[in-house]
């Protein structure tokens, strides 16, 4: 890996290590439906071979391993410790010995070829230096016929882009990725991720959806949530002097997002990208 690649990777899961506490945590049912649609659309059936990487705090881990029930297996890898750690204390506290997790890196898999029968990524190929390296070698960790599901992001309601917007001037270029500069690589469209499974080797490429709503009792949750997820690295990117002027700045336009009930709602389409490795 070129020594700036590795950096960035370092600085990615440095930030998923800080926010491993209030991760999918703070009164926002988020990651969890997204990986749960993730998930239904791999239909795990009782017995097979699971991987999850970058498992996070085991959003798509957990509905695996009710999936695939205890004749069956799960694997979950992710670079960052503390969310290791959080994902292996709750497969203990559940008592899963079908669960395993692993500290590892998504882009060099130390894990048998042909052994899973489907893998998931929900929310981390964009993360990357390389994704489409990293496909290719998911795709050897693949029995012949088995499944693979990655979640990326599709539209987001043009309220939420106004507010992310706010971060734009602060941000380095790699954390333009995943919904802003993105509009120039892969991650910009359907066809954009499907191409990049296509060159990876993967056949019966397709694409679902799912819209999934963001609901924030008030500006200051809206916060709370933004600071407890990758988006932390945005407020991380703006210089600390400037930080609550922004933070006033953004809350301010929130309140101006409240529905008739005073909540505010955001919705977020995700996108499926659904493929298999050749028989
Ligand atoms: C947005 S989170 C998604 C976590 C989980 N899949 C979920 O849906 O909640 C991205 C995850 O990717 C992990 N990650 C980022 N780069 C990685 C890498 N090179 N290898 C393994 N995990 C990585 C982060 O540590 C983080 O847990």
């Amino acid at each position: 890996m070129e020594p700036a690649d590795s950096a960035r990777s370092a600085g990615v899961v440095a930030i998923f290590d800080r926010v491993a506490d209030t991760y999918d945590n703070v009164g926002v049912p988020w990651f969890a439906p997204i990986a749960e649609g993730l998930v239904r659309e791999l239909a795990p059936r009782p017995g097979e071979r699971a991987l999850d990487v970058g498992c996070g705090r085991g959003a798509a881990l957990f509905p695996l391993a009710e999936a695939v029930g205890p004749t069956g297996s799960v694997t979950g890898v992710d670079l960052a410790p503390r969310m290791v750690a959080a994902a292996r204390a709750e497969v203990a506290r559940r008592g899963l010995a079908q669960v395993d997790v692993r500290l590892m890196d998504a882009a060099a898999p130390d894990l048998p070829a042909a052994g899973y029968d489907l893998v998931a990524s929900s929310l981390v190929v964009f993360f990357l230096p390389d994704p489409a390296a990293a496909l290719r070698a998911w795709r050897e960790l693949l029995v012949p016929g088995g499944r693979l599901g990655i979640a990326t992001f599709g539209d987001q309601d043009p309220r939420w882009q106004q507010l992310d917007a706010f971060f734009r001037p602060y941000l380095p270029p790699h954390l333009l990725d995943a919904r802003t500069s993105g509009a120039a690589g892969p991650f910009a469209s359907d066809a954009g991720v499907e191409e990049l499974l296509t060159a990876a080797g993967y056949t019966r490429v397709r694409t679902a959806a799912l819209d999934v709503e963001a609901v924030f009792t008030d500006p200051e949750h809206w916060h709370a949530f933004s600071l407890s997820h990758g988006q932390r690295a945005m407020w991380e990117a703006v210089p600390e002097r400037e930080r609550a002027t922004l933070r006033a700045t953004m809350t301010g336009f929130a309140e101006g997002l409240r529905g008739d009930d005073g909540t505010i709602r955001l919705t977020q389409r995700m996108r499926y990208t659904l493929a298999e490795r050749p028989a």
